[in-house]
């Protein structure tokens, strides 16, 4: 039995959301976890973050950027059925009160995993702050899917300032900061951005938590694909992540290896797609 698509959506013109009917792992998984997909026999394994795991299915934001993420969105519809979907894998995040907490986020797995968490610690009682980045007005997603129902306090911005705020998330946490308006940050999307927060944060002690999304194979540990340099020792973003003390990881290792590993297989399979 596989596992029926139970909605697909358009979120941008290069991102989309799917729901997938898995009642054990909606039943289990907690914020900060992941979830890995195969469409059929011989496809290849997709490691996804979560954005909603509710009433028996689990809902994903993807980016038609590789084989598999086209051919889900051009190839699959509601009704239709994926091979396997496990899950959840990777530690969950700590879910307490710490006071105030931000989630900053501008690519697309952090833009779910903002909604997520944030869902988690409005529950637990802290006062949330959600801020996502976008490109541009083209790219930001309909009002349902931000977080902003459920941050007490909402930044949206853009990088050409086509709406909302202009500018990166990194510049309004440097406001926050400022005005003393938050204790802990978890972070997803881009490295190099995740890379800057650790450095912005670092010198005020503030706690910072980010995705480290690094290229998974199996996502149990057994491939050594997703390893990433923390506190100076080996760990694999899959097992002891993917959700890391971001002043402790070697954001140069990580960027270099996430940009290097199967970059040229994942080229030559999605030309082959497009042919
Ligand atoms: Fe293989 Fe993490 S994906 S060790």
């Amino acid at each position: 039995m596989g596992y029926r698509i139970t909605a697909k959506e358009d979120l941008s013109p290069i991102d989309y959301f799917v729901e997938v009917e898995a009642p054990h792992v909606a039943r289990a998984w907690k914020p900060g976890q992941f979830v890995v997909f195969i469409l059929h026999e011989r496809g290849e394994r997709v490691p996804m973050s979560v954005y909603k795991a509710e009433n028996g299915r689990v809902g994903m934001f993807i980016r038609k950027l590789g084989k598999t993420s086209m051919q889900l969105y051009y190839e699959y519809k509601p009704g239709d059925e994926l091979w396997s979907f496990v899950g959840p894998l990777g530690k969950p995040i700590k879910i307490k009160n710490y006071g105030s907490v931000a989630f900053v986020s501008d690519a697309v797995c952090g833009q779910a995993e903002n909604y997520a968490t944030l869902k988690a610690m409005r529950e637990a009682g802290n006062y949330t702050i959600s801020v996502q980045t976008f490109e541009d007005r083209e790219r930001v997603y309909p009002e349902k899917f931000l977080a902003r129902e459920v941050a007490d306090e909402y930044y949206l911005t853009t990088l050409d300032g086509s709406v909302g705020l202009k500018g990166h998330y990194l510049d309004v946490v440097k406001e926050l900061i400022e005005k003393d308006k938050v204790d802990v940050i978890f972070a997803g999307g881009k490295l190099g951005s995740l890379a800057k927060l650790a450095e912005l944060t670092r010198p005020y002690g503030i706690p910072t938590y980010a995705t480290v999304r690094q290229i998974m194979v199996d996502g149990t540990g057994m491939c050594g694909s997703c390893r990433v340099l923390y506190d100076s020792e080996v760990k694999f973003a899959c097992r002891d992540g993917p959700v890391f003390d971001a002043h402790k990881i070697d954001w140069e290792d990580a960027i270099r290896r996430n940009a290097e590993r199967f970059a040229e297989q994942e080229r030559l399979a999605k030309e082959r797609y497009l042919e």
